[in-house]
């Protein structure tokens, strides 16, 4: 495209476009940045600038980085031959995707399509409410989520979120929903406790028990909390949450939109901890945003729950997702997929995922500001703190100054952002799984440079 085209664009952009997640009104005066393209690691915008992305696509999804030709052909000639045809139907590649899929997710088996990670969860959501009303006459209706933890932008999904200024001004919410306190040491006063984790798990007890355990129906977590300030679970703690929701006949609903396909150095994010869910949702990274697709997949067992026989009306899962039918998305995830096993990713993620935390503790030892560092595999958090000892965090706008600085020099990095009141503090890293140790430097340096003006 013609730079002279390009001015056109930006100005339709500004006029006309509404954009997720930001204020308008510095574009009246100023241009909104529009990507135009991009490349393995690195985007350019309209000005020509190219950027290295240190947050795959802003919102952890580009997984297997930017212009995979491959992807591009297997959606393109999928919707040649078949574009879509409502999924009460199969299509080729979704058949496909279900059954190599499965085959990463041992005690999994059944796989059901829609087309965003908030979508996916409320599926999960209606599972369980389906199933309080075919078996428990509607009592184990309740769905248990965590402080800190976010499963969408919906109104349903919101009220399983634990990011209070992401619901603020959005409620009345759906009832039936019941927050457990968060699992970050750091920011709990028994965090030095050497049976934290555990402890921390009981938390969850704790509410079944005062809820009714005979009204709780699931639990629907994060294995490793990402936009609440990418929360690592302490030791012991998913084994404790497995055993007190066996106890109790609570089912364990994982959302792996943010983990799920490698981001953290195994498939998913649940399998670093043994444990066994019931439910897994995912989305960004299973296409790294080439298409939009999401999945649900559950046991065998929850499956069968909903099997009937045809006469009874209601016995079975009345859900549907017009684009969970759209056979791209399940095209781009297989070569997404093939491309994470031909190219070794997940190793690479574990060796870059090690580096990039060893380069996160040097800024540490240099910047006092940094409180805390935390991470698995290529998903990693830098805590922004005032003061160390006591550990009050750093305000949101001199936190999203860093980020600025870096986007100044190059680089683009995340950071938490209006979700948690006070705790806005935390700079976010989630390169593509393709990166490499001269990209992590790139971006170390770039924080180190920030961190190094917001002394000054
Ligand atoms: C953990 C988690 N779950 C669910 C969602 C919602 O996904 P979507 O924006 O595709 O609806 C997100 C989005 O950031 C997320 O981080």
């Amino acid at each position: 495209m013609k730079p002279e085209n390009l001015n056109d664009i930006v100005g339709s952009d500004r006029h006309h476009l509404w954009h997720h997640l930001v204020q308008h009104k510095p574009w009246q005066s100023s241009d909104p940045m529009v990507i135009v393209e991009g490349k393995g690691l690195r985007v350019k915008d309209a000005n020509g600038r190219e950027y290295l992305d240190a947050v795959s696509g802003g919102v952890w999804t580009v997984n297997v980085g930017y212009g995979r030709e491959s992807i591009a052909d297997a959606v393109r000639d999928q919707i040649v031959k078949m574009c879509y045809f409502a999924n009460s139907a199969g299509n080729i590649p979704g058949a496909q995707f279900a059954e190599k899929l499965i085959d990463k997710m041992p005690g999994m088996s059944r796989v059901y399509y829609a087309n965003s990670g908030s979508e996916a969860n409320e599926k999960g959501f209606k599972l369980v409410r389906q199933l309080a009303a075919l078996k428990n006459g509607g009592k184990k209706h309740k769905i248990i989520y965590r402080d800190r933890d976010y499963h969408g932008t919906t109104i349903t999904t919101l009220s399983a979120g634990g990011q209070a200024q992401r619901k603020d001004q959005y409620g009345p919410f759906t009832p039936g929903f019941v927050e457990i306190p968060h699992c970050l040491a750091y920011r709990d006063p028994r965090g030095d406790d050497p049976d934290y984790g555990v402890k921390a798990a009981q938390d969850l007890e704790k509410v079944i028990l005062a809820e009714d355990p005979d009204t709780v129906g699931s639990v629907c977590l994060e294995p490793i909390t990402a936009g609440g300030g990418v929360i690592v679970p302490p030791e012991g703690y998913w084994e404790t949450v497995q055993e007190i929701c066996s106890k109790y006949g609570v089912l364990i609903h994982i959302d792996e939109v943010v983990c799920g396909m490698g981001r953290t150095g195994k498939w998913f994010g649940y399998q670093h901890f043994g444990v066994k869910p019931d439910i897994v949702t995912m989305a960004k990274g299973v296409a790294s945003g080439y298409a939009a697709i999401s999945v649900m997949v559950t046991t065998e067992d929850l499956f069968n729950e909903f099997l009937a026989e045809p006469s009874d009306q209601l016995h079975y899962f009345r859900d549907i997702s017009t684009f969970g039918g759209c056979a791209g998305g399940p095209a781009a995830a297989l070569e997404n997929m093939r491309i994470i096993e031909a190219e070794n990713l997940l190793d690479n993620v574990n060796r870059m995922g090690d580096y990039l935390m060893d380069r996160l503790y040097e800024l540490k030892d240099k910047h006092a500001v940094i409180g805390d560092v935390r991470g698995k595999g290529l998903f990693c958090g830098a805590e922004l703190v005032r003061d160390r000892e006591t550990r009050e965090p750093l305000e949101e706008g001199l936190v999203a100054g860093v980020a600025a600085d870096c986007l100044q020099q190059g680089v683009m990095i995340g950071r938490t952002n209006r979700s948690l009141p006070q705790y806005n503090n935390t700079l976010c890293l989630s390169p593509a799984l393709i990166c490499s140790k001269d990209d992590i430097d790139e971006i170390v340096a770039a924080i180190d440079v920030a961190l190094g003006n917001l002394a000054n």
